[in-house]
């Protein structure tokens, strides 16, 4: 099982490893704590945050804390302020957008994030055309085929190098479980995999072992709550926004899984949304299931293994929804040529 292995890998490489990374809309919810974990990332020595707003004031706080690397700030009305912030960089995370209010799908987000992640997608391929973009920005199905589209257009796309960031649908499939049967959330791992949002994300519990123990009510609840969990911060958040710190924390995860691959580590699987042989036939290009990181990006894209009847129901729905963001995707990308 993918998963057991990666719970007993072993950190042996002592290597130091000299990574430049870049935050793109580092001063908003998610991106003040990821920037602040990517600081604590001993892989990491070059930190360039970029905002429209505040970077260098977020830069300059953050810079003060004693761990190996240098951290600068990069404003909007700084001439080549974007482009500075990119250049050489191996790995770029991209939170910015607007988040959601109560009553918003992620798809309501495309309007204002398509044409944000558009812009900053186009500005990455000129100037880190070789870095991981990690793309955290709403609605992740339709904003990773901007990114590839635009990297197309420029071409300089990688597919090995391009990520939607699905990391926090899997730590709250591991936290949510372990509410009920009572154990350490750490230790538990539940395969989600297809887009993420709503009904495209699916938690597949038949592949632990609490799939023949949970009953029929338990598990429907369950894979509703890891469908619609960020739905509990919205309404919670009343109006102040959307998941932030535990989505910095799984950016900050994946993205040190990342530069782990890069660093030679073996064994290094995350899920993620990317562009995938997986269903490509039937017209899906990407799609979110298990990933082997190496030094070049994707190493390899596990299939989702065995599932039972109820998962193959959740399948064919979640294909119908991403084909459409998909393609929702491209087409503006499309109309910007
Ligand atoms: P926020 O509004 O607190 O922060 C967004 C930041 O982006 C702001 O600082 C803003 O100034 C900046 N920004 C806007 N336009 C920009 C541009 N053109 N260039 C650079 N920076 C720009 O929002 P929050 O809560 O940090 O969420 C950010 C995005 O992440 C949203 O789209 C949200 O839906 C998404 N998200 C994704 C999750 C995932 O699992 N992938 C989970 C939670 C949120």
């Amino acid at each position: 099982m993918i998963f057991s292995t990666l719970a007993k890998r072993t950190f042996t490489s002592t290597a130091f490893n000299p990574y430049k990374v870049t935050v793109l809309g580092a001063c908003g919810g998610i991106g003040q704590p990821l920037s602040l974990l990517m600081k604590l990332n001993e892989k990491v020595t070059d930190l360039r945050l970029y905002d429209i707003k505040n970077a260098k004031g977020v830069a300059t706080d953050i810079s003060h804390i004693p761990t190996n690397s240098k951290v600068t700030g990069f404003s909007a009305e700084e001439a080549d302020g974007l482009n500075n912030a990119l250049k050489e960089s191996d790995l770029v995370l991209i939170p910015a957008g607007v988040p959601r209010k109560p009553g918003m799908t992620r798809d309501d987000l495309f309007n204002i994030n398509a044409g944000i992640v558009y812009d900053l997608a186009t500005a990455a391929a000129k100037n880190a055309p070789n870095a991981a973009i990690l793309v955290i920005s709403n609605p992740v199905n339709s904003t990773v085929p901007i990114v590839a589209e635009v990297f197309k257009k420029n071409g300089v796309y990688n597919s090995k190098k391009l990520f939607g960031v699905t990391t926090l649908d899997s730590i709250r499939a591991s936290r949510f479980i372990s509410e009920i049967v009572k154990t350490d959330p750490t230790k538990e791992t539940i395969n989600v995999i297809g887009g993420h949002s709503g009904i495209t994300i699916i938690p597949l519990l038949s592949q632990t072992k609490y799939g023949s123990t949970l009953t029929k009510e338990q598990k429907e609840a369950l894979i509703h709550r890891i469908q619609f969990g960020g739905d509990e911060v919205v309404k919670a958040k009343n109006g102040g926004g959307s998941a932030t710190l535990s989505m910095a924390q799984a950016g900050a995860k994946f993205a040190n899984a990342v530069l782990s691959g890069f660093a030679g580590e073996k064994n290094v699987i995350q899920p993620s949304y990317v562009d995938s042989p997986l269903y490509k036939k039937e017209g899906i290009e990407f799609f979110a299931s298990p990933v082997t990181l190496g030094p070049n990006g994707i190493q390899e894209i596990h299939p989702i293994g065995e599932i039972n009847g109820e998962e193959s129901e959740l399948l064919k729905e979640c294909k119908e929804t991403l084909k459409k963001n998909i393609d929702k995707g491209i087409k503006f990308a499309d109309s910007k040529k």
